[in-house]
């Protein structure tokens, strides 16, 4: 079978290559991935994993083999589906508590931008739950993660300040659920019950000035690769407030994920979640989009078909 690797060559960081078939574990599906997305994160993990490695999270497709323990979807079933790496390929084994069934209304391609982006969006709003009637700042609002956040927060009964880089990137996030949007976290007026911050840097050391008391601040990200510097005085008006950080994976048991994937694909199916995806293309073309994405070029997610 064909798949993506590592070259640690910018021009063309991955090529397609002839790859072993995987060999599912007992408790494994085997998947004909039809569509993959491309995370922030992944970008980096391309260049850090050395030559010759298959990244790939976040996959949709088809399951050609059920797994053998009798558990997950059948063979013929539509699937989305979190794997760690080895996603990038034209097939790939992926642990049955990983994944839900798509309803016939959601594609491959919507589905693909869900794993990470949606799990990182559902999970780190829990941590201001409930958020109905709270206000709650986005920063990357325009980015995977955010455009799914801004949804999610909305459809909760959340007020949604958006913050984006440049106008331009705002546009659309009124439509999706945002009261309001803002090019820099400087301009947010008053104090928020809850903060998803990815930037890190200055927009970091901002909201933690932002914060209501006993509010959190979800640490998810440093797209910025800034660092932040902390007082504890940043935190007077708001006391007992918290900086709470996240990782997607950890966040919650290995047995959650299959049914925060159905939880989420629910969303897309009944209309209360729609996913934006900014580029969509063969994955033969990876280098061009993945240079959009880290160039900050954009909106939403970017999808690749396995054609
Ligand atoms: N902890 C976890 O489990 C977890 C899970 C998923 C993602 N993440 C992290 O969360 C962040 C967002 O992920 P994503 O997939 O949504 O990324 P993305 O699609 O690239 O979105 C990131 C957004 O951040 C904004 N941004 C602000 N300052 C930036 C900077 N200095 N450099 C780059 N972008 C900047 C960009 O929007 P503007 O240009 O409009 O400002 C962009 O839309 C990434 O850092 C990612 O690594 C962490």
């Amino acid at each position: 079978m064909l798949g993506l690797i590592t070259t640690l060559n910018d021009a063309a960081p991955v090529e397609l290559r002839e790859l072993p078939e995987p060999q599912p574990r007992r408790n494994e599906a085997l998947v004909a991935v039809h569509a993959f997305s491309l995370n922030r994160g992944e970008l980096r993990s391309v260049r850090n994993n050395g030559v010759g490695w298959v990244p790939g999270q976040d996959v949709a497709g088809v399951v050609l083999k059920q797994a053998e323990d009798g558990n997950g979807p059948p063979a013929g079933a539509r699937v989305v589906a979190l794997t760690d790496e080895l996603g990038w390929a034209q097939r790939v084994a992926v642990g049955s508590h990983r994944m839900a069934v798509l309803p016939d209304n959601v594609n491959f391609a919507q589905a693909a931008t869900l794993p990470v982006a949606g799990l990182t969006a559902l999970r780190t709003l829990r941590h201001g739950a409930p958020v109905l009637g709270k206000r709650v700042l986005i920063t990357g609002a325009a980015g995977g993660v955010g455009t799914l956040a801004v949804q999610l927060a909305a459809h909760s009964g959340a007020r949604v300040t958006a913050v984006v880089g440049r106008p331009e990137r705002g546009a659309g996030l009124r439509e999706l659920g945002a009261h309001e949007v803002i090019e820099d976290i400087g301009k947010a007026q008053g104090r928020f019950g809850l903060v998803l911050e990815s930037a890190g840097g200055a927009s970091l050391s901002h909201a933690i000035r932002l914060i209501e008391p006993k509010g959190t601040v979800v640490v998810y990200g440093n797209s910025s690769v800034e660092p932040t510097t902390l007082a504890f005085a940043d935190f007077r008006g708001a006391p007992n407030s918290r900086v709470q950080s996240f990782s997607y994976f950890y966040s919650e048991a290995e047995e959650r994920f299959a049914p925060d994937l159905a939880l989420l694909v629910a969303l897309i199916a009944d209309g209360s979640l729609r996913p934006l995806i900014g580029a969509e293309r063969s994955w033969r073309e990876f280098a061009p989009v993945a240079e959009q994405l880290r160039d900050r070029r954009i909106v939403g997610k970017a999808v690749f078909v396995v054609d």
